[in-house]
């Protein structure tokens, strides 16, 4: 296992002590969530735990079914107790960048459904300002064109229409979410400064489905680094 491998593990596995008996439990989509999401299937198994997931991709549902996890589905659920989900980005607002796995949409349903939302993350997702990692955005296939146009007007650097490498010979075909949406990510750089008024700014953009920007919605970071597991609560937040 690689060093960054390990990090992710420790703040994956961290993250579940918030994880008790009768729960729902909002479960989100990554390479660092995988850890708490196997932690959990252990406890199930080994310890008795008794809690019913809310899966927030369908890659989490395969590795939560296959690891024994009972399920519901995102509109089955009025409130959830808790979710725990990674990020690609997080300022010391708690204020985040989210979707580089593409699952933004049904993450920010589950995060906003949630009484409250951890995050687990290794040192390198921790930024003074959001938007080295490009903003991810999903929206409708049929406007992408028009969103594109209209992002630019406030991003400065290029607009991306995601794509997915399908085979070897580097033919690339447009990556498909979920949900049937597309992705555009979009190169800020780290501009932005007031997140809030960015997600607003492009949330009303005819066609934008859902921004990867996550902003008052998360509680804790769990941040694994080379000293330890770091819990940053949120002063603001529910957990504090
Ligand atoms: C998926 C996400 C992920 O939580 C985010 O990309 C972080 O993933 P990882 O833990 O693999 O770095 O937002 O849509």
């Amino acid at each position: 296992m690689s060093d960054v491998e390990a990090l992710k593990r420790e703040a994956g596995i961290a993250a579940c002590r918030y994880v008790k008996s009768g729960m729902n439990v909002g479960l989100g989509t990554g390479s660092t969530v995988k850890y708490t999401i196997v932690e959990i299937g252990r406890r199930l198994s080994e310890e008795g735990l008794e809690i019913i997931g809310v899966p927030t991709s369908e890659a989490t549902r395969e590795l939560a079914q296959g690891l024994g996890i009972p399920l519901m589905e995102i509109s089955d659920v009025k409130s959830l107790d808790i979710t725990i989900d990674g990020a690609d980005e997080f300022d010391s607002h708690f204020s985040l960048i989210k979707g580089g796995g593409g699952a933004l949409t049904r993450e920010k349903i589950v995060a906003n459904l949630s009484k409250s939302m951890i995050v687990v993350a290794d040192e390198s997702k921790r930024v003074d300002v959001l938007g080295k990692f490009n903003l991810p955005v999903e929206v409708s296939p049929e406007k992408y064109l028009s969103v594109i146009e209209e992002i630019s007007n406030i991003c400065p650097g290029k607009v991306l229409l995601r794509r997915k490498m399908t085979n070897a010979r580097d033919e690339d075909k447009i990556y498909v979410t979920d949900n049937d949406g597309y992705i555009l990510d979009c190169e800020f750089g780290p501009t932005i400064t007031n997140p809030g008024e960015m997600e607003r700014m492009i949330s009303v953009i005819d066609g934008v489905v859902e921004v990867g920007l996550f902003v008052g919605i998360c509680d804790a970071v769990f941040v694994a680094s080379t000293s330890g597991v770091d819990i940053m609560v949120n002063p603001e937040g529910r957990l504090s």
